[in-house]
């Protein structure tokens, strides 16, 4: 089985572990939906007051009810942690850090290029890297693709696989799990899914 075919079957199977790389106000809605599906999720995020009072079963987004973070805790199903080698566990993870604007307009990147340096640290083969921020369109190419090839030596598209798929999350909405989602990625179309 090839290394896509084995990723696609951990997805089928809910398998796959999931790691969700800030747990903000897109992240931890985000965590619950994997974990309300099955999956075991992880979200790692190196504020520890965040991580503190996730750890005694309290929400602190407003979405989400601590009710839901408890139960989900609890269960074993989802966990966070502040320590990025966690990652080197994952099947998946999703980036939802902050790219607030300059005066000038443009995004901030400094949290999704430190991110990135953290991840790849810990990308390996059978890893999928999704970019949930909002940014400047040529991120995943410009930004994203060097960032988590250029030391590890792993190839887009058969080692690891890396896709932009922009939150667009409505606070307040409690649909979640019914939006249509735009998914960019740098390789040919594998699968497709509603
Ligand atoms: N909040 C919304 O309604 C909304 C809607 C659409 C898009 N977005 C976009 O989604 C992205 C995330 O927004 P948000 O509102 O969740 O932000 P947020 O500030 O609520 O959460 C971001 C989290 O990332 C963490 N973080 C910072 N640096 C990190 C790093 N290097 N590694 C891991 N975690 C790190 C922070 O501690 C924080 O918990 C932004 O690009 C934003 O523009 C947000």
């Amino acid at each position: 089985m090839s290394t896509k075919e084995t990723l696609i079957k951990k997805f089928q199977d809910k398998s796959a572990k999931i790691g969700i790389l800030g747990m903000g106000y897109v992240g931890m809605p985000l965590a619950v939906v994997f974990a309300e599906a099955g999956f075991n999720v992880l979200g790692i995020d190196p504020d520890q007051r965040k991580t503190d009072t996730f750890n005694k079963n309290i929400s602190y987004i407003q979405d989400v009810p601590t009710e839901t973070v408890a139960r989900l805790h609890k269960g074993g199903k989802l966990n966070m942690t502040t320590d990025f080698a966690a990652l080197g566990d994952m099947d998946a993870v999703s980036i939802c850090v902050p790219t607030p604007l300059r005066q000038t307009g443009d995004p901030d990147m400094s949290f999704i290029n430190s991110a990135l340096e953290q991840l790849a640290k810990y990308v390996h083969k059978g890893m999928v890297v999704v970019l949930e921020s909002t940014t400047y369109p040529g991120t995943t190419r410009e930004l994203m693709l060097p960032k988590l090839t250029e030391h590890s030596g792993l190839k887009i598209g058969e080692d690891i696989f890396i896709c932009f798929s922009p939150e667009r999350v409505d606070p307040g909405r409690q649909d979640r799990r019914n939006y249509s989602r735009v998914c960019g990625g740098c390789t040919s179309l594998v699968c497709r899914c509603h």
